[in-house]
Parts: C-alpha cells; sequence; structure tokens
C-alpha cells in the first residue's frame, strides 16, 4: 500500500506538500507512533493521568479568587469543571500537538465540534461555502439553525478547481466568511485540493475549516497545509472501540482558539474526563489499530474489485480512484473506510444480503473495532453535484476482525444477493 501510496506522479507537488520520500514518510510514522505512548501523560508515578471528575475548584485567597475570572482559559489555572479538567487538559493538548494546532477545544461529539466551528466564525449576513460531499448532519444545521440565524449555505463542488473545473475562488462573494471542507467526503470519498482552496482562502482572509474525521491527525494534517480550523469526531477512530462520543476543533491561532473556546463556553458545551479519558486511551493504540484497518480495508477493497456483482469501488488508495493523486500528494495513510457501488440491486436482495451478515453489521458510525457495513443513498444528500451512479452504495467500515473471515463474510453476502 506504501509503495502504490507513492509512486506514480500525477499532480505536482503543493507548496505545502513536497513530495515526500518512503524514508521521510517511514520515519515521521515512526515518530507519531511513539508520540502517541507519550502524549498526555501528565501524572507522576501512574503512566496515564487520573480522571478529575469535578465541577467545582476551590481558591485560597480572595486575589485568586478574583483573578480566576480573568486567568487565561487554555493554560491558566483551573477554575471550573465545565470549562476544563486536568484530564480534559491532556487530551486537547496531546490532540492539538498531533494536529500541529495551536490549540484544540473539546466538545462532546463530533457534531458538536461541527456546530461549534462553525458557530465561531458567522454572524447574520454572512455566507458559508460548504462541501457538498459533507456529512449530513453538517448540512442539517446548516439548513436549519444557521439559516434560521440569517446565514447562507451554499454548496460546492468537492472536486472544485481539480481537472480543468473553476477554483472555489469564483464562489467567493463579498460576504464569505468560512469554506467548510471534508476530505475524502465519508459517503462518496471524493478527495478535496485543500492547500488549493486554503491558499485561495487565506488571500481573501477567509477562514477555512475541515472535517479531518476519516483521516485523523495520522493521515493528513491540514494546518500544515494552511487551513485554520480542523474539526474530529473522536468518537470514530481516536476512541477507537464504539464505546465513547467525543469531539473537537483545533486551530491554527491562538486567537481562534480563542474564538472557538468562548463560542463552546456561550454554549455551556463540557467534556466529561471520563470520556477525555477514554479518547486519551484510545490514542495509545491509534497507530496500531489504523495499521490493521487501512491494510484490511485495501484488501477487501481489492478482492471486491474482482467480484462480479460489484461496479465500482470508492477509496482514495486505490491508484485507479479519481482522488488518488491528490491523496498520494498529501496525506500519510488510508484509514479503514470506504465505499462499494453494486450494480443496482432491488430491496429484498439487499435485505436478504446485509440481514445475514455473519461478522459485519450494520450501524450508523464507524471507526470502531467492528466491521459495519451499510447503504448509503448520496442522491438525496447533495444539492449542485448530482450522485449519478447507477447502483446500489454501501458503506464499509473494516473493524479489527481477521481480514479472511470478513472476505467469507462479503463473498457469502454478495452470493446471498442472486439467491
Ligand atoms: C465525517 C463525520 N463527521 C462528524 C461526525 C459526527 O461525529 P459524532 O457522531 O461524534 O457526532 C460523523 C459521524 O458519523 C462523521 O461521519
Amino acid at each position: 500500500m506504501q509503495e502504490e501510496h507513492h509512486d506514480a506522479d500525477a499532480l505536482p507537488p503543493s507548496e505545502n506538500s513536497p513530495r515526500e520520500t518512503d524514508a521521510a514518510l517511514r520515519k515521521r510514522s515512526a515518530e507519531i507512533r511513539t508520540r502517541l505512548t507519550r502524549l498526555g501523560r501528565s501524572d507522576k508515578g501512574f503512566v496515564n493521568p487520573s480522571v478529575v471528575r469535578g465541577s467545582t475548584v476551590t481558591f485560597q485567597s480572595l486575589d485568586e479568587f478574583e483573578e480566576a475570572l480573568a486567568c487565561d482559559l487554555k493554560d491558566g489555572p483551573f477554575t471550573y469543571g465545565l470549562l476544563d479538567t486536568p484530564t480534559t487538559r491532556a487530551l486537547a493538548q496531546a490532540i492539538a500537538e498531533l494536529d500541529g494546532a495551536d490549540g484544540a477545544v473539546l466538545l462532546e461529539s463530533g457534531l458538536a465540534a461541527v456546530g461549534v466551528a462553525m458557530l465561531s466564525q458567522v454572524k447574520q449576513g454572512d455566507h458559508i461555502l460548504m462541501v457538498d460531499s459533507c456529512y449530513g448532519p453538517s448540512r442539517i444545521l446548516c439548513e436549519g439553525m444557521l439559516k434560521r440565524m440569517g446565514v447562507e449555505t451554499e454548496y460546492y463542488d468537492p472536486r472544485v478547481g481539480q481537472d480543468g473545473r473553476p477554483g472555489i475562488e469564483t464562489l467567493f462573494r463579498e460576504n464569505t466568511r468560512l469554506v467548510f471542507m471534508e476530505s475524502p467526503g465519508s459517503v462518496t470519498f471524493e478527495m478535496q485540493d485543500v492547500p488549493a482552496i486554503a491558499a485561495a482562502c487565506r488571500e481573501r482572509d477567509i477562514i477555512t475549516a475541515i472535517d479531518n474525521t476519516w483521516a485523523t491527525p495520522l493521515g493528513f494534517r491540514p494546518i500544515e497545509h494552511g487551513v485554520d480550523m480542523v474539526v474530529h469526531a473522536l468518537t470514530k477512530y481516536v476512541g477507537g472501540h464504539s464505546d465513547v462520543m467525543l469531539g473537537a476543533v483545533t486551530t491554527r491561532t491562538r486567537k481562534l482558539w480563542d474564538r472557538v473556546k468562548i463560542t463552546a463556553m456561550d454554549l455551556g458545551h463540557g467534556v466529561s474526563p471520563d470520556d477525555a479519558w477514554l479518547g486519551l486511551r484510545g490514542l495509545r493504540t491509534l497507530a496500531v489499530r489504523l495499521d490493521a484497518q487501512e491494510h484490511a480495508a485495501v484488501q477487501l477493497a481489492r478482492w471486491l474489485q474482482t467480484r462480479s456483482e460489484v461496479k465500482r469501488v470508492l477509496h482514495p488508495a486505490l491508484p485507479e480512484d479519481p482522488g488518488h493523486a491528490i491523496f498520494k500528494r498529501d496525506f500519510d495513510r488510508a484509514t479503514g473506510l470506504f465505499g462499494v457501488v453494486l450494480h443496482p440491486v432491488d430491496r429484498a436482495s439487499l435485505a436478504r444480503m446485509l440481514e445475514g451478515m455473519a461478522i459485519f453489521e450494520m450501524g450508523y458510525s464507524w471507526g470502531g473495532f467492528e466491521s459495519l457495513l451499510i447503504p448509503q443513498h448520496p442522491l438525496s444528500e447533495r444539492s449542485v453535484t448530482p450522485w449519478t451512479e447507477d447502483g446500489t452504495l454501501l458503506r464499509v467500515s473494516v473493524g479489527l476482525e481477521s481480514v479472511e473471515h470478513l472476505t467469507q463474510d462479503l463473498a457469502d453476502g454478495l452470493d446471498r444477493l442472486t439467491r
């Protein structure tokens, strides 16, 4: 996989992502692997930080008590459990460091992170450019609450600026405030030219944000490519065990961090230290889990391509994928989520396939240890780039089971389509 990832030469390297040699990539991945075992270990003695549950923090003097109101929210003394605890701070600092960010704000879910990132930047009368392949609830937020606030959202082609398409700057208006990306999209897996979009936005002082849940900081570090804010649903790969809901927004600058933190505070967001602790525990094994999940996903994707029931596999790590050149240029690795388009099947056959699976289960999440397989309906979730693929789209989230067993399960499932 790694060889495929760094061989060909379809796109010129972008300014901020000089082409890496395999050796440089291996060195970085080795460094991250070790760093994951060191980050957020704030306690002396025991290797893990303790779970500090609490609302109240008491002060020893009137000066201290009064100064707390003006203290540095990011690195200063703790003042109140909703804002920060030693456990939540340890995870926030770890995520920020992995992203090369100035700081991170933790939220109770990935969707809360999307919402707080957006709300921190927009006001009535502003215009947002949102990628058409975005996570469905991000679109619902734009069409619901943000519209009610008087913020207009316009959707754009995920491949804006690629293959002769006009660049993102052709969509800018006087009041464009924020451009939101997701690369690859978690339903249809189009890759975006993030460095080009970020550069165009910077010229016009437009803020950029990206949902980087698919890649995790181990696969892609958007801040290094010019992006201002990065959203993570830590619920997925970082948590990794399908037992915690958690999100984060990391920011390029302290000023952006302040805005995100104040928005989270205004809305009363706060993360449970137990959940933050689970996030930290997930980080310890993130690299080894991703190694297994990436490898298994590529093997399954390749195998699916050989099946007559399969029309197309959507996975940017495959050289034939339309997003592969960008993936190869900007990403260090893939993860375990991809799509597969079947030749059209009726609902009864699909139900026979999905309901009879021995290992794959149907569930709305991904990134956990358990493999999931669900139908997707992108047609209903897009507005400017209609999904024209004639077929049945399934999304595969590869867990930690044996690839042999997963392949057999899929083979039996595909056989059931025609039985
Ligand atoms: C791409 C993407 N972003 C954000 C989220 C939201 O994460 P959470 O479920 O933690 O709210 C999801 C959840 O499925 C997702 O797929």
